[in-house]
């Protein structure tokens, strides 16, 4: 890790942050819970987390044990309990007379909705895992998903889910190579996709990409089965696609979920890391649904007979899964799912869904409400919003700014603003306020949860003071923790567990401020976090240098005004090659890096340079590129083999 630094002084005007918004007296007396919650929690930890595992799911079988340690970090929660995903966020609702409460408000990005009840989703699973059982797939088997958000994609997870199959979920704006190297990985043996979806009132297509991806032989793919969305035409191989839609017809809608080990593996993510290949974080069926449940309850005060929550992830994400596919349905919940972009067909789409929905809980990213700001506040003014009642915000630090005018633009100055820092690893919330509980500061996440024991601590691994700075880790095994990286427990326990002895290593610098509370502070290891999606500078220099014309790359994460960080490449191009007439470097290469990984890693900018600035050993000195890609200057060169370098490059980058 290159970059392993913590920029304190950045931010030492957070740690004076005056402003405290108490939750109001009827919020905390109505609230799912209160202060006590911490005390019970600290009290013992693990028959905290055994009272939740029992209050929030429905166990075919009782657990014995709640947590196993003996093998750290490779932990077991709730051995012996078996546990079905898709009874919990489904069938038991119905069996509990909730089956005509709405589960899903799909919002199409054309405007056709659907209103799908429990009852209805519980019969679209079991139809899907008929379906898919008639296709051959068996509990253990890996399923991939490339799907927009549409109720086929709740539909898919939770129909894996019953039947014990693990889903391996890729983001629709991943390209067909990077969907491949996924497929390959996990070595799925079915996929599902749609012809397309829709963006800005025109389709995209989806189902392109799965056939290039499965284009060259070797793969483990048997069936590729086609949600129709858009009608775009798609290409057909006989044989290997079949339609979602007769498929679902001819499947039964009968069918028993059996509880399957708390262990057993609920779905496969990938994320991106420190080095070229995305990891694929296992997270497990029992310590998983407690947590996201219970988090879901506590920190967003869920109440289901009425509210109506809304997460805008995507599920691609893995807050798509814990807060849209999995806690909310586990929970009884009402939610709103939207396939579009905020601003289309005009930029108040987001506020007339809420005002239309009376949406009540809203869970988005700092990146969103920052752009939100800047198209201007008279644009939400125009909806009614006074249905919001807590608002969430996940992906990245929110700035103080940004916080105050998600309080008072969205939240009418009243509803909570609860800051949920987490990540695909942990697979649920680690640290936020509880709105009933915790008087809330404009841009800090503030507290560990209930029953979690995170910390900031130095180099060496001592707890920081208040008022300091260091590195965010966890203490103690929790229970949505991951459980491996896909077929390499040894990058597992070398990624997260050997920078800190006993401790798990976020790759976060944090700091605690003079109460105590924790302000994330970002990466500190080479990963960018741009829009609140994480890549890594590593993966987007793999790809760069796969193209022909590039001889060497270094990208950093330059701080962007909205999308937090921006990808900025320094490429220096092979001397030996002659780029055609008319053609730009740039443009031909963040097309390139869109084909290899996908849009969302395409560089902001791409500066053609002819040296990099690098240490007497030829190291790449990537601090003094994100000096100079932030506009400073680069400061003090001494060190570079060649100090002229950076003259050179602030010089061009001016240009
Ligand atoms: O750097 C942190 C940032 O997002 C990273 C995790 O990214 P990902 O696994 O994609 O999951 C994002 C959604 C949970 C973290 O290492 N991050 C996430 N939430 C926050 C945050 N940074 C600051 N404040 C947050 N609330």
């Amino acid at each position: 890790m290159s970059q392993q630094t913590v920029n304190g002084d950045a931010f030492e005007n957070l740690l004076h942050e005056e402003r405290h918004f108490p939750p109001t007296p009827e919020f905390a007396a109505a609230a799912n819970v209160h202060e006590d919650v911490y005390a019970s929690a600290a009290e013992d930890r693990v028959a905290f987390w055994a009272e939740q595992a029992r209050k929030h799911l429905t166990w075919s079988k009782d657990f014995d044990q709640t947590l196993d340690w003996s093998d750290a970090p490779f932990a077991k929660w709730f051995v012996g309990g078996e546990v079905n995903a898709a009874y919990n966020a489904l069938d038991r609702h119905v069996e509990n007379g909730l089956g005509d409460r709405v589960a899903i408000y799909f919002e199409g990005e054309p405007g056709d909705t659907e209103k799908i009840t429990y009852a209805d989703l519980t019969e679209r699973v079991k139809k899907a895992a008929n379906a898919f059982e008639s296709l051959g797939v068996r509990k253990g088997d890996r399923v991939a998903v490339y799907l927009p958000m549409i109720p086929e994609a709740v539909v898919t997870m939770l129909a894996c889910a019953r039947i014990g199959a693990v889903h391996s979920v890729v983001f629709g704006g991943f390209s067909a190579e990077a969907l491949r190297s996924r497929i390959d990985d996990a070595e799925a043996k079915l996929v599902v996709t749609a012809d397309g979806t829709y963006r800005r009132g025109k389709p995209s297509p989806l189902k392109p990409a799965v056939d290039d991806a499965l284009a060259a032989p070797g793969h483990s793919v048997e069936h590729v089965v086609v949600v129709r969305r858009n009608g775009q035409d798609v290409d057909w191989t006989q044989g290997r696609d079949l339609h979602w839609s007769e498929l679902m017809d001819a499947a039964s809608g009968e069918h028993t979920a059996v509880g399957h080990e708390s262990e057993h593996p609920l779905y496969i993510l990938y994320t991106s890391g420190t080095t070229g290949k995305p990891k694929g974080i296992l997270h497990t069926t029992g310590g998983y649904l407690t947590q996201t449940a219970f988090t879901h309850s506590a920190v967003f005060d869920l109440k289901p007979e009425t509210d109506v929550y809304w997460c805008t992830a995507d599920i691609g994400w893995v807050t798509g899964h814990s807060y849209v596919a999995y806690a909310p349905l586990v929970n009884g919940a009402t939610q709103v799912m939207y396939e579009g972009t905020p601003d289309s067909p005009h930029q108040g789409r987001w506020w007339e869904i809420v005002e239309k929905y009376k949406v009540s809980i809203l869970y988005t990213a700092p990146t969103a409400i920052r752009t939100m700001m800047k198209w201007g506040r008279e644009i939400p003014g125009k909806y009614d919003l006074s249905s919001i009642r807590v608002l969430g915000s996940v992906g990245e630090p929110i700035n103080p700014e940004a916080w105050m005018w998600y309080r008072e633009v969205i939240g009418g100055g009243k509803a909570p603003i609860v800051d949920t820092w987490w990540q695909t690893e942990t697979g649920a919330i680690m640290v936020a306020p509880l709105p009933g509980v915790t008087s809330t500061k404009p841009g800090s996440a503030q507290v560990p949860l209930p029953g979690i024991a995170v910390d900031v601590v130095d180099e060496n691994g001592k707890p920081v003071p208040n008022g300091h700075g260091g590195f965010l880790v966890v203490r103690e095994p929790w229970p949505s923790m991951l459980r491996t990286i896909w077929g390499d427990p040894e990058r597992f326990k070398e990624t997260y567990w050997s920078r800190f002895e006993g401790m798990y290593f976020a790759g976060d610098g944090a700091k605690k401020d003079n109460d105590g509370d924790i302000w994330l502070l970002g990466r500190v290891d080479d990963v960018m976090n741009v829009s609140g999606h994480r890549l890594s500078t590593t993966e987007i220099e793999s790809a760069l240098v796969s193209h022909e014309w590039v001889a060497e790359a270094a990208v950093v994460g330059a701080t962007d005004e909205t999308t937090g960080q921006a990808v900025v490449a320094f490429v220096i191009l092979r001397s030996e090659v002659e780029i055609p007439e008319g053609e730009d470097p740039s443009a031909v290469l963040r097309t390139h890096v869109g084909k290899e990984i996908g849009p969302i890693a395409k560089p902001k900018h791409i500066l053609v340079v002819p040296e990099l600035p690098k240490t007497r050993s030829g190291k790449i000195m990537r601090r003094l590129l994100k000096d100079v890609a932030e506009g400073r200057d680069p400061g003090d060169a001494t060190t570079l083999a060649d100090p002229a370098v950076m003259q050179q490059i602030a010089a061009d980058l001016r240009k």
